[in-house]
């Protein structure tokens, strides 16, 4: 599998133009399209990156891609970033790597939103994947409350024994659905909680999967 992260990573950084400004997402796939442009950029690529993580920031630094931010760009051309799930209708399933909150704003951002996945995060519909939603500290428990009665059983993430703590600074609670028959209408329904920052679930928003798959790389689009 990483070996196929690999292979759409570095095709996705092809769809990079001269000048563009970038939406950079998060996650062990994108690690591998920011290495090849890094590589391009020695090359004479001019461009710059607005990274969704502060891991991917540092990546970025590494490999020597220019980051900039909301206060000097107004839009972003491109934002490539992973997925935990895609369903047939291209819609997503992020969070995985916590991350979802700056995903969004980068997403939302875009001209246009390529999701580079292996072939094992592609499904019929959402929702085996735990929906990552990420909600304030100050009385999650309540909100974790309210979220439940939607009709899930959730678990307050947690590393090293600890509760996870996202970029944000909040908590990310992951949210067993079940199948989600329709992710749209979910999405609205906990965005109203009041302590839910935003969801996980990206509907409407995907404009072309890169798939990668033992012998080929495929391209989905809507
Ligand atoms: C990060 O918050 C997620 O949305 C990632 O995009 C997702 O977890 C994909 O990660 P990998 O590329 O590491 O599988």
């Amino acid at each position: 599998q990483d070996q196929l992260k690999k292979l759409v990573g570095q095709e996705a950084a092809h769809y990079i133009k001269d000048g563009m400004k970038i939406g950079l997402g998060s996650g062990s796939t994108v690690y591998w399209m920011i290495k090849m442009l890094g590589e391009r950029v020695k090359e004479g690529l001019h461009i710059e990156g607005i990274p969704s993580s502060n891991q991917t920031a540092e990546w970025a630094k590494e490999f020597g891609v220019p980051l900039t931010d909301f206060s000097k760009v107004e839009g972003l051309d491109v934002t490539i970033d992973g997925a935990d799930e895609v369903d047939g209708n291209l819609n997503l399933v992020k969070g995985g790597g916590g991350a979802l909150f700056r995903e969004k704003v980068i997403a939302k951002a875009a001209k246009e939103l390529i999701i580079i996945v292996d072939e094992s995060k592609v499904v019929e519909k959402l929702g085996d994947f735990p929906l990552p939603v990420e909600v304030l500290p100050f009385g999650w428990e309540m909100t974790a409350a309210k979220i439940k009665e939607l009709g899930c059983e959730l678990t307050v993430r947690s590393k090293d024994n600890e509760v996870y703590v996202t970029d944000n600074g909040n908590y990310i609670l992951d949210c067993q659905f079940g199948k989600i028959e329709n992710p749209e209408m979910l999405d609205q329904e906990l965005i109203q909680i009041v302590g839910v920052v935003e969801t996980g679930l990206f509907t409407n928003m995907t404009d072309k999967v890169i798939v990668g798959s033992k012998d080929k790389v495929s391209l989905l689009e809507r």
